[in-house]
Formats: C-alpha cells, sequence, structure tokens
C-alpha cells in the first residue's frame, strides 16, 4: 500500500477519485477484520450520516498489537524518553506493550468499565498513557484524552459533556523545570462531575496526593488483581472509538468523535505513506496525546503498522534547547515530526545547541499545526535535514482524524511553506463567501472537501445538530475546514490560516469566544474582545481588549489578576499575550463588534483601518489606537 513513485500516487489518486469504493476496500485489506464489511460507503453530507466498512467488526488493538506479536514481538512498539535526561528511558517491545495493555485492560473492567462507556485521560506523557488510551480502545470502551495543561473548570465541562464514568489520571507530570499537580487538578474537578465514579492514580511525580475512599484507586495496586489476559472486544466498523474536544467559533469546545473501523485504516495508511516509513526505523512525533497528533501518529497510526514510536515528555528547551537533537542522537531517529513553533523556537538559539549532534539518521522531517513561515521551513530542512531530508508539511485537522493535505516523503517535490497536493481519497476544493467554486490555479479560497474519506468525523458528542452546523451548513454539500487557502500556479495548497473565530497560538487550536468568555468571568470585567496577531514564536498570540471600569490597585496588578481568571477558567495555555484596558469597544449600531478593526489595531495598523462609517462611536476608535501605541 505504499506509494514509491509520483506517477503510482497521481495513478492512484486518479483511482481513489473516480472509484473510491474499490480504491478505500483495497487499503482496508492490509488491516485485521473479524468479519469484512457489506458496504464500503454510504454518505450524505446533508444530514451529516457517513459510515465506511459497514458490518465489518474489528477491534483496533488487534491491528496495534496483536497482529504484529508473531513478527515482531521482540521489535520496539515505544520508545519512552523522560523530561529529565538523566533519567533512563524506557523501551516497550510490543509483546511487551501488548501484555501491559491487557492487563490495564482487567484493570478497567474490575473498576466497572464496559463497551460504551466513557473515560476520560489527564495523564502525563508517560507509556501508561499510551497503555490506558489501548486498554479503552481493547475493551471497547471510548477514550476522552484531556491535554494535561487544561485547568479543572475545563476538564470537568468536558468530563460532564461525555458523561464520564471513569477518569484515569497520575499523581503529577513534569513539564520542563516544573511539576503540574495533575490529581490535584482533577480534584478540583471533579467535585462537579457527578458521573465519574473511578478514578484511577498512576505514580509519576511522587507527589503527596489525596486519594478518596472510594472513588479513588492506585494503577500500581490495582494490575495486581488482574491477569494479563483480555480478549478484545468486537467492535462495529462504525462503534465509537473515541471523543477529542476541540475549539471552534463559539465558546463551547465540542466533542469530535471517532469511530473504530475508518479512523484506522485512515490513520495507518496516511502513516505509512506520507513518512514512507520503513521497517525497523525509528519515528519521533514531538506533539502530546492529549492532542489529535498524538492521537493518530504517535499511538494508533504508527502501532497500526509495527513502527517503533518514540514518546517524549518533556519540552524542547529543557534543559538545554539541544534536546531534541540529544533524543535524535541518543535513539538515532529516523523520522522527526513536529510543529512550526518548536522550529522558531529553537531557531531563536543560532547554531550553537546543534553543534557536535549527530542527526546523520534524520531521513524525513515533517511539520504540522500551523502553517510554516519559510524561514523556518528553510532552517528545518538545512540545519536539521542537511538539505537531505524532504520535509512533508502535512495540513489536517482534529476533525479529519489524519493527514489530508500534504508531500508524500521521497514522493513529492516539496515546496518551502506548502503543503503541496492532496492526499489519494482526499477531494479539496477552494469556494468563495457564496460557495461558488473558484476553479483553476493561481486562486484563494475558502478550503472545503467535497467528498468523504475513511478518517473524517462522524458528529460531534451528544449534540448532532452542531456537528452539521458547523461543518455541513456553511456551504451546501461540502464539509468546510475553517481555512483558507492558496492554489498556486502549479496547483499546490497553501493554507493561510483560519477565516474563523479561532486562533491558532502555537499550534493549539483556542477559539477567541472562548477566551473571551473566561476573561468575562473576571468580576471586573464588563466586556471583552479577543483577536489574533502575529507572534513571531507562537505564531499567533492572543490580544486581549478589556472594558474593566473600575480598577483598584494597578494596571499589572489588575492585568494579573485576569490572566490568573484565564488560567483558572481554561488553562494556561489561553492566557493572552497583550491586554489593553479600553473604555468602549468598536460596534456597529446593531452592536456587532467589528473585530477586522480591532485585529488591524493588534497588528499594528494604525492608519489604514477600512471604513469605519457604519461604527455606532467612531472615536472610540481613536481611543483604542492611542492606547495600543502606549502599550
Ligand atoms: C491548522 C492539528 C497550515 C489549520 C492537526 C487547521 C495547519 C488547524 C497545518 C487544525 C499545516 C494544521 N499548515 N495550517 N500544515 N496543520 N493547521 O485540529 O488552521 O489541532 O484548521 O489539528 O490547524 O488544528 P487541530
Amino acid at each position: 500500500m505504499q506509494i514509491t513513485s509520483f506517477k503510482q500516487y497521481e495513478e492512484d489518486y486518479k483511482k481513489s477519485v473516480e472509484n473510491p469504493e474499490q480504491f478505500w476496500g483495497e487499503v482496508a485489506q492490509n488491516f485485521q477484520w473479524r468479519k469484512p464489511w457489506f458496504k464500503v460507503l454510504s454518505w450524505n453530507f446533508n444530514e451529516p450520516n457517513i459510515k465506511w466498512f459497514e458490518g465489518a467488526k474489528l477491534n483496533i488493538t488487534e491491528n496495534c498489537l496483536d497482529r504484529h506479536l508473531a513478527t515482531s514481538g521482540d521489535k520496539p512498539a515505544i520508545i519512552w524518553e523522560p523530561n529529565n535526561p538523566e533519567e533512563e528511558s524506557v523501551t516497550l517491545t510490543y509483546k511487551m506493550l501488548h501484555e501491559r495493555v491487557c492487563r490495564f485492560a482487567n484493570v478497567l473492567k474490575r473498576n466497572g468499565a464496559k463497551k460504551g462507556d466513557r473515560i476520560c485521560i489527564y495523564m502525563p506523557m508517560v507509556p501508561e498513557l499510551a497503555i490506558a488510551v489501548l486498554a479503552c480502545a481493547r475493551i471497547g470502551a471510548v477514550h476522552s484524552v484531556v491535554f494535561g495543561g487544561f485547568s479543572a473548570k475545563s476538564i470537568a465541562d468536558r468530563i460532564n459533556d461525555a458523561q464520564c464514568k471513569l477518569v484515569i489520571t497520575a499523581d503529577g507530570a513534569y513539564r520542563g523545570s516544573k511539576q503540574i499537580p495533575l490529581k490535584d487538578v482533577i480534584d478540583d474537578a471533579l467535585i462537579g462531575c457527578p458521573t465519574v465514579e473511578k478514578c484511577i492514580v498512576l505514580t509519576h511525580v511522587r507527589t503527596p496526593v489525596s486519594m478518596l475512599k472510594g472513588r479513588d484507586v492506585w494503577w500500581e495496586d490495582e494490575v495486581k488483581h488482574v491477569n494479563d489476559i483480555c480478549e478484545a472486544e468486537e467492535m462495529d466498523a462504525e462503534d465509537m472509538l473515541f471523543i477529542l474536544y476541540t475549539s471552534g467559533s463559539t465558546g463551547k469546545p465540542k466533542g469530535v468523535v471517532h469511530t473504530c473501523g475508518g479512523y484506522m485504516v485512515y490513520a495507518g495508511y496516511t502513516f505509512s505513506n506520507v513518512f514512507n516509513y520503513q521497517p525497523g526505523e525509528v519515528y519521533f512525533c514531538t506533539a502530546d496525546i492529549g492532542w489529535i497528533t498524538g492521537h493518530s501518529y504517535i499511538v494508533y497510526g504508527p502501532l497500526s503498522q509495527g513502527a517503533t514510536s518514540v514518546l517524549f515528555e518533556g519540552i524542547p528547551t529543557y534543559p538545554s534547547p539541544s534536546r531534541f537533537w540529544d533524543i535524535v542522537e541518543k535513539h538515532k531517529v529516523n523520522t522527526l515530526y513536529t510543529a512550526p513553533t518548536a522550529i522558531r523556537s529553537l531557531m531563536s538559539y543560532g547554531e550553537e545547541p546543534l553543534n557536535g549532534k549527530d542527526l546523520s539518521s534524520i531521513r524525513v522531517l515533517g511539520s504540522v499545526g500551523e502553517p510554516i513561515n519559510e524561514e523556518a521551513w528553510h532552517w528545518f530542512d538545512e540545519k536539521i535535514g542537511h538539505g537531505k531530508a524532504p520535509i512533508v508539511d502535512t495540513w489536517w485537522q482534529t476533525e479529519t482524524g489524519g493527514i489530508m493535505i500534504s508531500p508524500i516523503a521521497t514522493v513529492t517535490k516539496t515546496k518551502p511553506s506548502f503543503a503541496t497536493l492532496p492526499l489519494p481519497g482526499i477531494q479539496p476544493i477552494l469556494v468563495d463567501e457564496n460557495g461558488k467554486e473558484i476553479e483553476g490555479n493561481g486562486v484563494m479560497g475558502n478550503l472545503c472537501i467535497k467528498f468523504p474519506w475513511p478518517g473524517m468525523l462522524r458528529t460531534t458528542y451528544g449534540d448532532h445538530e452542531r456537528c452539521k452546523q458547523t461543518y455541513f451548513s456553511t456551504y451546501e454539500n461540502l464539509y468546510f475546514t475553517g481555512d483558507g487557502c492558496l492554489r498556486d500556479e502549479d496547483g499546490y495548497y497553501r493554507i493561510t490560516g483560519r477565516v474563523d473565530d479561532v486562533l491558532n497560538v502555537s499550534g493549539h487550536r483556542i477559539g477567541t469566544a472562548e477566551v473571551e468568555n473566561a476573561i468575562n468571568m473576571h468580576a471586573g470585567v464588563v466586556e471583552s474582545a479577543v483577536v489574533g496577531y502575529p507572534h513571531d514564536v507562537k505564531g499567533q498570540g492572543i490580544y486581549a481588549f478589556v472594558i474593566y471600569p473600575e480598577m483598584h490597585g494597578d494596571v499589572e496588578l489588575s492585568k494579573k489578576d485576569i490572566l490568573q481568571t484565564v488560567t483558572r477558567v481554561i488553562g494556561a495555555i489561553a492566557k493572552p499575550d497583550k491586554i489593553l484596558f479600553v473604555s468602549g469597544l468598536p460596534k456597529t449600531r446593531s452592536g456587532k463588534i467589528m473585530r477586522r478593526i480591532l485585529r488591524k489595531i493588534a497588528e499594528g495598523e494604525t492608519t489604514n483601518l477600512g471604513d469605519t462609517s457604519t461604527l455606532l462611536d467612531p472615536a472610540v476608535v481613536e481611543e483604542i489606537i492611542e492606547a495600543s501605541k502606549k502599550l
């Protein structure tokens, strides 16, 4: 199933468009099914109702674990690199991982979990996180992984939305020089979560925690009570595999739902092709399993292909900005898949951290999460790939389940800052504001997809209407991505960024409305408006305009109060980079905030603000401009 030449890519692409069912039916033959499908695809984008591999039965963990045991049981599945380089790394072979997943699956059962139950996972980047995820899949429970940087309130909202029965966490996590008290945060969250019956706690940082009688149990104790034999639950191809919450243009994150069969096929197929993974190679994705990239390209994609996946607990700059390069050298990493924000941050340290590091094992480089600027692209290419490793700039989303537009390593000719061409099975189209297709090359528009692919979301948890409204109603019969896009003279795609009210901060999706809601929860705040602005390292920074009439104490203290509130409500990742106190916001006569104007001011534009004549009070703009100059 691996594409090895551009000619083959063109042939496969053609086939995938002309006869998608045959194409995906053949790809799916490379996986292990308990029972075959009777229909490859049925769909309509209006409801939406999408089914892939209907009637088929499988368990994704048999594809990620059991099927490799006979041939590669002793091959490393996961290499764990701890936060602190002085601690030893851990290698789990496929046999060991299988054993531990089965054992922990039995722990889940022992604690009352069964097929269909939702389980929230809030853990550090340790092997047990991958084990917990796979153990849920083993018994057919639905995992909802929440990134370790989210606050108690965010976790509680997600647990309640999915009505989770169980929580899996750890005493704490390391993040560079910091420790994050995960269990404390969970304790705060669980005060407001009536559906949670049990909480399983892993010992990791050895910090004291409070264990609630009847609810909380230790991971280490539980595994002693069970054996490591656990038959995989038989799942329907369209049974739910996981929920992953992501931000949109409203204030409330939504639970994107992926199902077993299509997601598995898509994650596995795209992993194998995009990275041109070769047996025996070591693959390192620096994302966190709390995001979709970690789900698809640390856990399910690589393991389904019998790959060796490096799982890293730390951050790129701890204990020094050589950390990634030390890991590459130590584990002889062949593929490094990271984010532009990490590249830009490491670039800023110059070449010193690279001195004496042996990066010769690197064969393929990858980028994900946000547009990669040309400067970062060239640095990655020259300094890390030594001009010999193709860079795959992979465009995709939580909702798409896997990579959609990307070069195929060693096959597609790359171009700096272009995601290049759609993968087989993906039919992108550009449309204008009215949904009219923009044909030809050298054009820009809103990016939509006009035909289903196996990895696409099926619904948003508990609210199908929201799924329909968000993705399938903007333009008739199209999946709308929310991204703007350029198609150049060569037909290559370049993603230009979100066209909705979603920010991309260090590759993390954050809704402006979410941040506004959080700021507005501060007692002194009357109203706020949040926009993005270009940021050298983060890609986008968060700029908040805040009406705060009765300020007590000094301005800096008030800003800190607001940052504290945002950290409490969402998490530190959503903290504004800039806060400007204003007396009013530019609004239309109907009361709508003119974000266009605020965006320009945030970008430092003070003269060309466009038409302000429809504003209720144009004078407020002058005031904001003056204040912004002093920030
Ligand atoms: C952005 C991450 C440009 C885009 C996998 C998308 C990108 C959002 C790229 C999804 C890329 C992701 N080039 N932009 N290669 N990859 N994006 O759901 O705006 O966390 O809509 O999924 O990130 O973010 P999400």
